[in-house]
């Protein structure tokens, strides 16, 4: 089984690397078109093939046509629930900021992922997810932007007669058992709201952060899960992050808002500046929001030491932060 792979890699030592990319791009395609006219799942041979592409920083195009295959052959077959029209936000808008960028993008509805910077993010009908990629990976952006569309496309296949945590572990699972299978190089935070019917879930592994805002006022805060410059992520070489993570249910109402954002944001501003300006449409909100933490990247840091109970000195501190921001709001 091994030694036409191993014939391909000698082979290639005196190619040039254009013929290289040809050869196995031609061979990809082979082994995908087969699978997906099978629609079946990969054999241990083709998993060692997927991880040699994947595991390959310059094999992102290919890699990517990997997951493609995934997203329409396997989540099918592994989610096979057929998608249900979702209970719909009121409302929703987007607003991200890549660190390096100039001018913050705005945007609804757009069925697709984006990527800004190294944080991805998906808002539709009745889901948002965003990913943040660890910065100082060159591939983090490649990374979240495959956890967000997996979950994207899977999201709204979630068996109904099961438990919707129990799904949402599932789905969480799948896409961290693919990005540990073929080696993909990066590492990345995931959190979402999932809202069935008037329940929302919300996922966290790492830093983003999710609020439920009523009347003014914070009704639900996720957990904060970062200790110091240490937070959850997903890496292939992090097998079993997902136990760690954390799925709250929280009971919403007609006129709440839901906000996720990344630490871009939570690091930029307190809690009470962001809550401030989530009123009136969710894109007066999320633009007022954005607005608000672009301002604080002139200002200069501060922190603030406060006593938790007896215990250790808490330290807050806002602004003078550079990172990528997104902020994701929908209306119940
Ligand atoms: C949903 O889960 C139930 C219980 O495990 C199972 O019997 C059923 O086949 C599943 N349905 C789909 C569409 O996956
Ligand atoms: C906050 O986010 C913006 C957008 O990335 C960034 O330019 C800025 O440096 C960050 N820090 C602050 C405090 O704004």
């Amino acid at each position: 089984m091994q030694l036409p792979f191993l014939l391909t890699l000698l082979a290639a030592v005196n190619c040039s690397s254009e013929s290289i990319s040809a050869l196995h791009n031609q061979q990809l395609q082979t082994v995908l078109d087969d699978l997906i006219e099978r629609n079946d799942r990969p054999t241990e041979t083709d998993w060692g093939y997927f991880r040699e592409i994947c595991s390959n920083r310059k094999k992102q195009r290919h890699c990517a046509e990997i997951f493609d295959y995934f997203h329409t052959v396997l989540v099918p077959l592994e989610f096979p629930q057929v998608p249900t029209p979702p209970v719909m936000w009121s409302d929703w808008y987007g607003a991200a900021m890549p660190k390096h960028g100039v001018v913050p993008h705005y945007f609804r509805d757009t069925r697709t992922t984006q990527t800004f910077g190294d944080d991805s993010q998906t808002i539709e009908g009745d889901f948002m997810i965003v990913s943040d990629g660890i910065t100082r990976d060159p591939d983090s952006d490649f990374f979240s932007f495959q956890i967000v569309e997996f979950l994207r496309v899977t999201l709204p296949r979630l068996n109904r007669t099961v438990s919707v945590e129990e799904e949402l572990y599932r789905a969480a699972k799948a896409v961290e058992e693919l990005l540990v299978e073929v080696r993909l190089p990066g590492a990345a935070t995931l959190s979402a709201a999932y809202r069935r019917d008037n329940t929302l879930y919300v996922l966290t592994l790492g830093d983003s952060e999710a609020r439920v805002v009523r009347d003014g006022q914070v009704v639900y805060r996720s957990p904060r899960q970062r200790t110091g410059r240490k937070h959850e992520q997903l890496a292939a070489h992090r097998p079993d992050s997902v136990t760690r993570m954390i799925i709250d249910a929280i009971p919403i109402q007609a006129d709440d808002y839901v906000l996720l954002a990344t630490d871009g944001l939570w690091d930029n501003l307190s809690e009470a500046d962001v809550v401030a300006e989530v009123v009136g449409t969710v894109k007066v909100a999320a633009r007022s929001v954005m607005e608000r933490a672009l301002q604080a990247k002139e200002g200069k840091r501060q922190c603030i030491r406060s006593k938790d109970g007896d215990k250790i000195d808490v330290e807050e501190c806002v602004g003078g932060r550079r990172d990528d921001i997104t902020v994701l709001i929908a209306k119940v």
